[in-house]
């Protein structure tokens, strides 16, 4: 890994992950493409936008010539694929922007990262890798008895957004045996930590529950997805593309299965402790049930067997201490967080998923 293309390096996951694979590896070339889109922020990587060896391309993956642009300047050797759509309330208002991206973004990453790798393939296959980053999503929803997704799972996403992930994840795998690109693919449940964009449950409920503003817990508040810390992913992604085999797809999972409800309690309960506030507490008198979000997955469980065997990776974080972290990180960046709510496409979006949701409550 010398040459390292992060694509949406400037949203929550891929930033942390450049700043992990600066300490890990501080000889490594990190060259971010990322299109800037609501959700991705470069003021997440300040201190190393002065790097010498970053680069940030602003621009986007469905740009072809954009993109073997960076693959023939840069000499890539590594593609680590985060750019995507991600938020599942978006997918339902709009699924053509979310098959633009993850689906034909993905394909022109793999094309260009094909025309120009192909010819050395056969001496090195060893030294390039196209790690694609996906989702628990594409498996679709658990019943309460069901065991957790094996790699092995079925896809059976329910969502534009995990349909759109799906079929990224086919033609990751489909330019694997066809073409014999060295790709790998992790599959990882809901992240959470620093950087998160505040659409997403827990740094919404933190900034509102900050702010005295209703908590928002869809239906019944008993879905259940399994929350991995952010640093712990990132981990296992650089094992992934180290020790990992071409053609592999691994799951990634923090063991961590508390209802939404629970979550949003817990919250409320750090935010009560370490910042008590006269107006607002306890915070709990904010959570607010609002209507169901349609075709919403009631369970995701991942199972992590293989990636602990074959790779020696666990998640270290513990739920409770991670989510405290969390919530401390974010009092301790009022600015960072003030600049996206304050933004009117942000405004707007909260209006557009919420107002009706209360609404067709009442
Ligand atoms: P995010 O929404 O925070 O960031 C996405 C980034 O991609 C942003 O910086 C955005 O500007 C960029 N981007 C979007 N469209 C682009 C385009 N067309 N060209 C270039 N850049 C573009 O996302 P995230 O939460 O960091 O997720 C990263 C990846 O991890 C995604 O592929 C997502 O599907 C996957 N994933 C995320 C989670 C999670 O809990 N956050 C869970 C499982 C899988
Ligand atoms: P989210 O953070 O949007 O991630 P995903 O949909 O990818 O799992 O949502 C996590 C869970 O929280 C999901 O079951 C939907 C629920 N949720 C709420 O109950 N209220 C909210 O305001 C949001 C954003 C999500």
């Amino acid at each position: 890994m010398e040459n390292v293309l992060v694509t949406g390096g400037a949203g929550f996951i891929g930033s942390n992950f450049i700043q992990y694979l600066f300490e890990e590896n501080p000889s490594v070339q990190i060259i971010n493409l990322d299109a800037l889109t609501y959700a991705g922020n470069h003021n997440n990587l300040e201190e190393i936008s002065k790097n010498q060896r970053y680069h940030f391309v602003h621009g986007n993956i469905c740009d072809e010539a954009l993109v073997e642009n960076i693959f023939s300047n840069f000499y890539i050797d590594t593609v680590v694929h985060f750019a995507a759509e991600t938020h599942v309330d978006r997918s339902i208002n709009n699924p053509m922007l979310f098959i633009q991206t993850n689906t034909i973004g993905t394909t022109t990453l793999l094309n260009a990262a094909l025309k120009f790798w192909l010819p050395k393939l056969q001496k090195s296959i060893k030294q390039f890798r196209f790690h694609h980053i996906s989702t628990d999503e594409v498996y679709g929803s658990l019943e309460p008895d069901q065991k957790a997704f094996t790699e092995n799972s079925p896809y059976f996403p329910n969502s534009p957004y995990a349909a759109s992930k799906a079929a990224s994840d086919h033609l990751v795998r489909a330019y694997y045996q066809t073409y014999h690109l060295p790709v790998t693919i992790s599959n990882c449940s809901n992240n959470y930590g620093p950087y998160q964009f505040p659409e997403k449950l827990i740094p919404l409920t933190i900034e509102n529950a900050i702010h005295g503003k209703p908590l928002p817990i869809y239906g019944d508040g008993k879905q259940i997805r399994d929350w991995l810390y952010v640093r712990d992913h990132c981990n296992a992604i650089v094992e992934i593309i180290e020790k990992g085999e071409a053609g592999e797809s691994f799951n990634i999972g923090g063991n961590n299965q508390p209802t939404n409800l629970e979550i949003v309690t817990t919250i409320c309960e750090i935010l009560g402790r370490i910042s008590p506030s006269s107006a607002n507490t306890p915070y709990s008198n904010l959570i607010r049930f609002v209507s169901d979000r349609p075709g919403h997955d009631r369970r995701y469980a991942m199972d992590i067997t293989k990636i602990k065997s074959r790779l020696g990776w666990e998640p270290k974080e513990k739920f409770q201490n991670g989510l405290e972290k969390t919530v401390k990180w974010y009092l301790d960046h009022p600015d960072w967080i003030n600049s996206i709510v304050s933004k009117e496409e942000y405004q707007k979006w909260i209006k557009i998923n919420y107002e009706k949701r209360i609404e067709e409550k009442k």
